[in-house]
């Protein structure tokens, strides 16, 4: 008992401390150049350029699974660097147009400058969303820790009133999520890619207990698809590799006769392609999140955080003979 104890907290540990090397900067900036991490990083990344990326979209969408794209990128502090990301997304869905495959983007918004301004991150996610809009895809905008949940939520609010192609996420640790998907359904915009939330975060705003926050996720799953949310148009992208949160999932949906189209599951590039695979052949729509790019360092720590066992797989493969 002491063992497994000791072992989930080293885990807690070992996963704040990635959470808080995703943010230095002088160790990304020697993370970077180390053959061996970009080389590990590919296990979760599918490659550095938007071509590589969508020749991993091309093979997932062989075994029918959907996919979303995300040019990797945060934290940007001048303009320039966010007006070079609308750029690159307008890029990248000229490409996912020619070359037809079957790919939603994702982006975050202190990539396009939510840090420097709010109404410079409203236009530029405006400019991707209109031309998403004109090629018929979907543009998902991330969530990413609690400092920028309001202002997330204030520019997708925003954007909504012109654009219905576009989506956020809630994370079922934050308390206030309950309140956030209601709101969202009253006003009709509940386009919601729930997932359990990766960023480390206090406990007076999110639940500190992996037990709390799966019960959340799944009262969130509930919500999202029970008959009031849906008549008001809700759409719930259920964003977990969790079995149980997965079973409870089609549990819910079985027993409310809620047709597979109603919905979808998400899964991250690279994590358990095996159940990836299987929820596909049962007929559930499955989309992968891909992501690419030279700017894979925090999403890479992220990824380490949320399974230390993985830090060890890592560093078994860099020492074997
Ligand atoms: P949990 O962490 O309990 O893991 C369940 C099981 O999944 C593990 O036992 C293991 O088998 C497998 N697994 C999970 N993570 C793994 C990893 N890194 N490596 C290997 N196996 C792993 N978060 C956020 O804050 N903002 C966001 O915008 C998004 N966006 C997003 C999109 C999509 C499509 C997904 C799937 C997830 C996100 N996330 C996110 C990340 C999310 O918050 C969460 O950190 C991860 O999904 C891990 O949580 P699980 O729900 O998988 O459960």
């Amino acid at each position: 008992m002491r063992l497994i104890l000791s072992l989930y907290k080293g885990g807690a540990v070992l996963r704040a401390f990635f959470i808080y090397l995703s943010k230095l900067q002088w160790m990304r900036n020697l993370i970077l150049k180390l053959a061996f991490a970009r080389q590990a990083s590919r296990r979760f990344v599918a490659g550095e350029t938007a071509q590589a990326a969508i020749e991993a979209v091309r093979q997932l969408n062989r075994q029918n699974i959907l996919a979303t794209l995300d040019h990797l990128g945060e934290d940007v502090h001048t303009e320039a660097d966010a007006r070079s990301a609308r750029d690159d997304y307008v890029h990248l869905l000229d490409l996912i147009h020619q070359s037809g495959v079957l790919s939603h983007v994702s982006l975050k918004l202190t990539q396009f400058g939510l840090d420097v301004s709010e109404g410079l991150c409203c236009e530029l996610v405006a400019s991707v969303a209109e031309r998403a809009a004109q090629m018929g895809t979907f543009v998902r905008i991330d969530m990413e820790d609690s400092a920028h949940v309001e202002r997330t939520l204030a520019v997708y609010r925003d954007l909504r009133r012109k654009y219905s192609n576009i989506g956020i996420v809630i994370q079922a640790y934050l308390y206030r999520s309950e309140d956030d998907i209601k709101r969202l359904v009253d006003d009709g915009i509940a386009r919601v890619r729930l997932v359990k939330g990766a960023y480390k975060e206090p406990p007076n705003v999110a639940f500190p207990r992996k037990a709390d926050v799966d019960a959340s996720m799944v009262k969130l799953m509930q919500l999202m698809l029970g008959d009031e949310a849906r008549a008001h148009g809700a759409y719930l992208a259920m964003a977990t590799h969790d079995v149980k949160m997965i079973d409870a999932t089609k549990k819910f949906v079985a027993e409310h006769d809620i047709s597979k189209d109603a919905f979808e599951f998400q899964m991250l590039y690279g994590i358990r392609r095996d159940l990836q695979q299987q929820l596909a052949a049962e007929g559930y729509k499955m989309r992968v999140y891909v992501p690419y790019g030279n700017e894979w360092y925090p999403y890479f720590m992220r990824r380490l955080a949320e399974r230390p066992a993985n830090v060890w797989f890592i560093l078994s493969n860099f020492f074997k003979p």
